[in-house]
């Protein structure tokens, strides 16, 4: 047991400019608007412009994070960036980041799990935090999924954009036994006999090529409704938290039929359902933080609410994070 709470001190998103909505995709791709709103609940999604890179959206994020925390670069001790779309193969995206900031020495890496990247980064940053090793960290969920979709494969190229939020977690002292503020369970899981389901068809030790993404979309629609569900009901039990204490369902955007079954399964009243796709489309690691900052920004989540945080992509990986904010 620890006595430090690990809090989220500042919450920041960021898109880019460019926004391509269906009818424009339907310009280049066979597929048409009322397909995607029906199939996905997306109906547009942003896009880099040319020579825009991961950790640019990743540190405009990080800029808004820090200012809602009321922290410097200098007070950051861990930069985590969850993410498949790499400035590079190597170094991390986290250390161009910490460049961009002007973050002192510190520790910076990458997390790849695909669109529950966000969550692994939570956990992780969670257990330095509450061991003492760093006080501030920054987690970043940034993705240009843009750069790598095949325009060729309809089934999947109109489901995902490009886009970066990012969180600020701070070690802060208990302010009443009673009531525990800030992180309160998280859950992690991986089954690589799933991978086949969703994943790049490229890597530098295969093919050296980046490849493109590939998916069974029925397979992982399946998966996520009964994972993602699961996430939920392990993270109450482990905080020992009634799920209908929850206030709000922050879930990884990926379709809206997957998160209206999961809500239903979970008994969750649509009204305290955190919804961006719409907007955002799939930004993989980016969805969480995204919406996070957008039910912040228009009022809804306040402070001292009950939030659970839960994604579900290629490894499969998935897991979940129950907080009070
Ligand atoms: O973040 C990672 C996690 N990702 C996900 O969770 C995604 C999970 N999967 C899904 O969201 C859904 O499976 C999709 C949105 C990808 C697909 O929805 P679906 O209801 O499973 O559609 P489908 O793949 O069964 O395709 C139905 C029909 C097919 O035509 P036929 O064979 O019935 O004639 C497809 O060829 O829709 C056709 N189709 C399209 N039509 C117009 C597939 N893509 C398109 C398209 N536009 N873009």
């Amino acid at each position: 047991m620890t006595d430090i709470e690990c809090v989220i001190s500042g919450v920041g998103g960021y898109l880019p400019e460019r926004v391509v909505t269906n009818h424009d995709l339907a310009k280049k791709v066979d597929t048409t608007d009322e397909w995607i709103r029906s199939r996905s609940g997306i109906g547009q999604r942003h896009f880099v412009a040319d020579g825009e890179v991961t950790s640019d959206l990743a540190t405009n994020a990080a800029w808004k994070a820090l200012d809602k925390a009321g922290l410097k670069p200098r007070d950051i001790g861990l930069i985590i960036v969850a993410t498949v779309t790499p400035d590079n193969t190597f170094p991390s995206t986290a250390v161009y980041v910490q460049k961009k900031l002007g973050v002192p020495t510190g520790i910076a890496f990458d997390v790849s799990a695909a669109c529950a990247g966000f969550i692994y980064g939570l956990n992780i940053a969670h257990n330095f935090i509450s061991t003492g090793q760093v006080k501030h960290a920054l987690i970043i969920g940034a993705e240009t999924l843009s750069c790598f979709l095949d325009w060729e494969d309809r089934a999947t190229c109109v489901l995902f954009g490009d886009g970066a939020g990012a969180v600020v977690l701070s070690g802060e002292p208990p302010r009443t036994a009673r009531r525990p503020r800030g992180v309160l369970a998280t859950y992690l899981a991986a089954d690589g006999n799933l991978a086949e389901h969703l994943y790049a068809d490229g890597g530098p030790s295969s093919t050296g090529t980046v490849g493109k993404v590939r998916m069974n979309g029925k397979e992982v629609f399946r998966n996520a409704v009964q994972e993602i569900s699961d996430a939920v009901f392990e993270v109450t039990e482990r905080a020992k938290i009634s799920r209908h204490e929850i206030d709000w369902f922050v879930p990884h955007q990926a379709n809206i039929r997957i998160i209206q079954s999961c809500a239903k399964k979970l008994e969750l009243d649509e009204s305290k359902v955190v919804v961006t796709i719409d907007k955002h489309a799939n930004t993989s690691s980016a969805s969480i933080p995204l919406a996070l900052e957008a039910g912040i920004n228009d009022g809804r989540i306040q402070r001292d609410q009950l939030l659970v945080f839960a994604a579900l992509g290629g490894g499969l990986a998935w897991g979940s994070a129950l907080v009070r904010y």
